[in-house]
C-alpha cells in the first residue's frame, strides 16, 4: 500500500476528507490499526500513562518513547507514523530539541514528531523543520503542562487563552507543521481555527469542525476501564473480553479441563 504523507493530509484537508488517527505503542496492535486502514498512527507519550501506568506523560523518557516508536513502525506499512517528544527533551533550547528530533528519526523510523505549545517552543519547532523533520503541533490541553494546569479539564474557554491559541495555531502554519492536534477545547473554538489556516487540525474533545480525530487506541477499546471523558467513544469493550477470556483460562486450568487430548503432543 501507497505510504500517507505529511502532504497526503494537508491535500486532504484541502478535498474536505476527514482524517483518522489513533495512538499505538506496540508492534502488534500498530499492524492492525494500521491494516485496518488508518491514515496516521501516533506514538503518544500517553504511553507514560497506558503502558508504563504513571499518573501523568511527565515521566516518559527519550529512550522509552524511541522504543515504542521502533515496535510501532516495524508493524506499519501505510499509516503516516508520528512520534511524541516527551517532556523535558524539546522545552530547554532549539539546539537539545533539534537533538532530541533527530534521534527520534535515526533511531525509529517515524516520520513526523509532535510538540506541545506554541508561541514559547516556536524557535525549536522551526530548526526541527528546517533540518527536513515535519512537526505537528499540539495545543489547548497540553498534558505535559498538567502542572501549571493544575487540572485536565477544557482548556481555552475564556477569551485571553482562546486568542493565544488562535494565534498559536497561524504561528504554527507559517512555521510549517503540516498538523495541529487540538485536545479538549470549546468546539465552537476549535472549527474557527480549523477555518482560519489551511495545515489540518486533528481533534480530541475538540469537536466536529476539526479536519480530523485521534483518540488514545485503549481508551477506544475499553482498556482502560476506568476512563470515561465525556469526548471518548467507546468502540469496544475488549475489557471485559479480555477480562472474561483470562476467567475463562484460569478455571480450565483449575478443573484440569486445559489442555485437552487435541492441544497435546
Ligand atoms: O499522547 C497522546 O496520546 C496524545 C494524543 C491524545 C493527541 O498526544
Ligand atoms: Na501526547
Amino acid at each position: 500500500p501507497r505510504k500517507v504523507t505529511t502532504r497526503r493530509l494537508i491535500e486532504m484537508k484541502a478535498k474536505g476528507e476527514k482524517i483518522a488517527m489513533l495512538t499505538s505503542y506496540d508492534y502488534s496492535m500498530a499492524r492492525l490499526v494500521d491494516e485496518a486502514g488508518m491514515d496516521a498512527i501516533l506514538i503518544g507519550d500517553s504511553a507514560a500513562n497506558v503502558m508504563a501506568g504513571y499518573g501523568t506523560t511527565l515521566p516518559i523518557t527519550l529512550d522509552q518513547m524511541i522504543y515504542h516508536a521502533q515496535c510501532v513502525t516495524r508493524g506499519v506499512k501505510r499509516a503516516l507514523v508520528v512520534c511524541d517528544m516527551p517532556f523535558g527533551t524539546y522545552q530547554g533550547n532549539s539546539t537539545q530539541a533539534l537533538a532530541s528530533a533527530i534521534r527520534i528519526m535515526k533511531e525509529s523510523n517515524a516520520e513526523a514528531v509532535k510538540l506541545e505549545g506554541g508561541e514559547e517552543i516556536i524557535e525549536s519547532i522551526r530548526r526541527i523543520i528546517s533540518a527536513g523533520i515535519p512537526v505537528m503541533g499540539h495545543l489547548g490541553l497540553t498534558p505535559q503542562s498538567i502542572n501549571k494546569f493544575g487540572t485536565y479539564n477544557v482548556r481555552a474557554r475564556e477569551e485571553s487563552e482562546a486568542r493565544k491559541l488562535m494565534a498559536d495555531a497561524r504561528l504554527l502554519e507559517e512555521a510549517g507543521c503540516f498538523a495541529i492536534v487540538l485536545e479538549k477545547i470549546p468546539a465552537a473554538l476549535a472549527t474557527e481555527v480549523s477555518r482560519s489556516i489551511s495545515i489540518p487540525t486533528i481533534g480530541i474533545g475538540a469537536g466536529n469542525g476539526c479536519d480530523g480525530q485521534v483518540l488514545v487506541l485503549q481508551d477506544m477499546l475499553g482498556i482502560n476501564k476506568g476512563f470515561t471523558p465525556r469526548f471518548l467513544r467507546r468502540y469496544a469493550d475488549l475489557g471485559t473480553v479480555i477480562e472474561d477470556a483470562i476467567g475463562n483460562y484460569i478455571s480450565d486450568v483449575k478443573s484440569s479441563d486445559f489442555p485437552n487430548e487435541k492441544e497435546q503432543y
